[in-house]
């Protein structure tokens, strides 16, 4: 050790009190913590209760409820806007396909309220895969609206006027309209009826009953 430390060392010695105990023969200084690094930590102490208050229990609004309130404010503007165009119709619904900004909000809730239940790309998962053609509850655009509005709560589908605004609502069927014939992992068995989308023009026609079920297109060709 050089006689340079070794001064260095008296002169600590000399202004910082060596605590009283010793753990194997290990002693340590009680050396102050540097102000800065105290002013900090009372600062962080102060803040945390007042963060919880303000933001918890107070007026203050997490980044979350900004974001949902700004989607909301988004979607009641989009809505105005539809809603006076008429009542909603499949014309209507099939419009909000080529509008990027309701399609972009579209997925948004599908990814966030659906996908659980509908999986991430529609492949479908505790609810059924709603990228294929076969539908329990029809597969026109307004039919979507019409699940998602009402729901199947007895099979698990809920009602979802109670979460979502109307725009919101038309933009996830929408956008669930744009799914159909993705390549999906693990896509789950039809369910349902074979259904032919028509478009808003020949929506009111009959559908051909003798389209297969989901079981008969399951089911190997008979040879
Ligand atoms: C808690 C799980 C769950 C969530 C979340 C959910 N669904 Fe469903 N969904 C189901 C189930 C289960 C069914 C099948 C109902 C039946 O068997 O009649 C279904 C059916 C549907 C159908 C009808 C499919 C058909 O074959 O006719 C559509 C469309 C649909 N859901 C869209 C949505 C959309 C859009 C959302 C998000 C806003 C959503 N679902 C969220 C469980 C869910």
């Amino acid at each position: 050790m050089s006689t340079e430390s070794t001064e260095h060392d008296r002169e600590v010695l000399d202004h910082d009190d060596l605590l009283d105990h010793s753990y194997d023969g290990i002693q340590e200084y009680d050396n102050p913590l540097p102000r800065w690094w105290l002013a900090i930590f009372w600062a962080t102490i102060v803040f945390a209760p007042l963060y919880v208050l303000y933001f918890h229990f107070g007026g203050g609004m997490l980044a979350t409820e900004r974001y949902d309130d700004a989607m909301i404010a988004f979607f009641d503007k989009q809505a105005e806007q539809l809603l006076a165009l008429g009542e909603i119709s499949e014309g209507t619904l099939v419009d909000l396909i080529s509008d990027d900004s309701m399609m972009n909000g579209g997925r948004k809730v599908f990814q966030s309220k659906c996908a659980t239940c509908h999986g991430m790309f529609g492949e479908g998962g505790i609810g059924p895969n709603l990228t294929d053609e076969y539908w329990l509850h029809g597969g026109q655009l307004m039919d979507i609206y019409k699940t998602v509005r009402v729901g199947v709560p007895s099979k698990g589908m809920l009602a979802w006027e109670r979460q979502l605004r109307p725009a919101q609502m038309m933009a996830v069927s929408a956008y669930v309209g744009t799914l159909l014939g993705n390549q999906t992992p693990n896509p789950k068995a039809a369910q349902g009826d074979h259904f032919v989308r028509l478009p808003p023009a020949e929506e009111n026609q009959e559908v051909p009953d003798d389209l297969p079920t989901a079981e008969a297109a399951a089911e190997p060709a008979a040879s």
